[in-house]
């Protein structure tokens, strides 16, 4: 049976007008024509460094930001022709998860208060009383592995960063979403922290079916998005490639999808020596003219990647899909990490 796809994404398009002022900024196309898919308990990683849109979409998928262009469709339904308010409505299942867990939580408001915001919403919609409220705001805190006797009455001061995060996809539960879009969900969490959360969080996709977005500048954090995930790696406002998960990390053809995999510290340990081993990144610079956006980075760049924009093609099958003139598979790591275990 092959997976519905919740959502589908096609040529999203969003720019952030231009600034006068003090700070003035001139008009920043943040998402040039992103396509993608989130199956129906899928899970999907988007990777690449600060700045190359990844919170854009994130916050333009959770109702949080609108669009200049391009088409949304939820469970089969087009959402582009909704005004911001009633998409905003319809994509109250897509919840977000923020990076920092404390600006996240309203610092003057106990975990009960916090709960019951959404949980009110929740109880005049599906008509339940005072007691559901309460036995769900437990039943959250149980299914993110925290103590609702301890937690309940607690300021969000008193909790440590990864408790404060458990509250925050608590919180996100309430509602019981469709989506959970982790945005750099355990960059700001003590390492020790970390994959409690990732754990959790594949939990409740494993248990749950909630389908995850998981957004991060970390490829090595994407590999925890599962074998049957997929990652798309953005760079510029742009896909650049995008494959199974096992596939990317193993067959990786775009320069910069490489540069990121052999970036990865731990991971470097593991490889096979090689003249292709390590692939630096250029200075980061901003691509002028209608080539290749990467080409101004790129080591292996050649003229025509400087002068004509390569379109989005397939690599040996439709699955796994690139921007490069040039592909060539470096293997850059001999195998995930998980693979082993
Ligand atoms: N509200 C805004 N107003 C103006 N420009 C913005 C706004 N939000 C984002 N941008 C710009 O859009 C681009 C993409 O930003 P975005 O926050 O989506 O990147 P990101 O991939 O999430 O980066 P990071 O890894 O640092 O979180 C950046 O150039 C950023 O400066
Ligand atoms: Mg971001």
């Amino acid at each position: 049976m092959g997976l519905i796809n919740m959502i589908e994404v096609r040529g999203l398009v969003k720019t952030f007008p231009a600034r006068g002022g003090l700070l003035s900024q001139k008009a920043v196309q943040a998402v040039k024509g992103v396509s993608f898919t989130i199956p129906d308990a899928g899970a999907v990683a988007f990777i690449g460094e600060s700045g190359c849109g990844k919170t854009t979409i994130g916050r333009i998928l959770t109702g949080l930001e609108t669009y200049d262009s391009g088409e949304i469709y939820y469970n089969g339904q087009n959402l582009t022709s909704l005004t911001p308010r009633e998409r905003q409505e319809r994509l109250r299942k897509i919840q977000l998860i923020q990076q920092d867990p404390y600006a996240a939580l309203n610092p003057a408001r106990t975990i009960y208060q916090t709960l019951m915001a959404p949980l009110t919403w929740e109880a005049k919609r599906q008509q339940k009383n005072r007691d559901w409220m309460e036995r769900r705001a437990r039943e959250v805190l149980e299914l993110v592995g925290l103590n609702p006797d301890v937690v309940l009455g607690k300021y969000p001061h008193m909790l440590s960063g990864g408790q404060r995060q458990r509250v925050v996809i608590a919180r996100a539960l309430t509602v019981q979403p469709d989506v959970l879009v982790a945005d750099e969900a355990v960059s700001m969490i003590d390492v020790s922290l970390r994959l409690g959360i990732l754990t959790l969080l594949q939990a409740l996709r494993r248990d749950y079916g909630i389908a995850l977005l998981f957004i991060t500048h970390d490829i090595a954090a994407a590999r925890y998005i599962g074998h049957d995930g997929r990652v798309y790696v953005i760079y510029q406002g742009e896909i650049v490639e995008q494959a199974a998960t096992d596939e990317l990390i193993q067959s990786p053809v775009h320069p910069y999808t490489q540069a990121l995999l052999s970036a990865i510290p731990v991971l470097r340990g593991l490889e096979q020596p090689g003249p292709d081993r390590h692939i630096p990144l250029g200075e980061f610079a901003l691509a002028e003219g209608n080539g290749c956006r990467f080409a101004p980075r790129c080591r292996f760049a050649e003229q025509r990647c400087r002068d004509e924009k390569p379109p989005e093609v397939a690599w040996q099958h439709e699955e796994h899909r690139h921007t490069c003139h040039y592909p060539t598979p470096r293997r850059v790591v001999p195998e995930p990490l998980e693979a082993k275990s």
